[in-house]
């Protein structure tokens, strides 16, 4: 028996501002496309079916759990991944605050965190504890250090909040 034809195709997408193109097989996730084509090993595959989160990354400025994500339907679309928040000279104010909350243990949870945290305070820059625990409610962290990463966040929305001010 043959072997079934290997379907390929060539994706143009905008990630972390700058215009990429990948060739990827067509069966390929979002994740694969970044993590194996573009090098961009920030974004985490745990799960590999859409239950832990950590390979969350926004979509047109909404959060998408990317291995549910042919790379193929990213096409045309604007991908942010963890590291196009901040650099380790200029981090993003969510991730300064979960550096300030030491809201990390192993840290293989942080990036869909972080995705998903600044998703959360583009929409709304003052959330309580509840509304953060919502926002973050897919994203697991088997290390479980759940009250830091609250922590973090919120002292995170709070530094973006000065940032706007200042
Ligand atoms: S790897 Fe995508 S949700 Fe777990
Ligand atoms: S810090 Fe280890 S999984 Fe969250």
């Amino acid at each position: 028996m043959s072997a079934e034809p290997r379907l390929e195709a060539t994706v143009s997408l905008r990630v972390n501002g700058e215009d990429r193109q990948v060739h990827v097989e067509a069966r390929r996730s979002l994740a694969d496309a970044l993590r194996d084509a573009l090098g961009l090993t920030g974004t985490h595959l745990g799960c590999e079916h859409g239950v832990c989160g950590s390979c969350t990354v926004l979509l047109d400025g909404g959060p998408v759990r990317s291995c549910l994500v042919l790379a193929v339907q990213a096409e045309g679309h604007d991908v942010v991944t963890v590291e196009g928040l901040g650099t380790p000279d200029d981090l993003h104010p969510v991730q300064h605050g979960c550096l300030e909350a030491h809201a990390f243990q192993c840290g293989f949870c942080t990036p869909g965190m972080l995705i998903s945290a600044v998703a959360l305070l583009a929409e709304n820059d003052d959330p309580d504890d509840a509304e953060i625990r919502e926002a973050l409610g897919g994203n697991l962290c088997r290390c479980t250090g759940y009250e830091s990463i609250v922590a973090g966040v919120r002292r995170g929305a709070e530094l973006l909040r000065l940032d706007g001010e200042g």
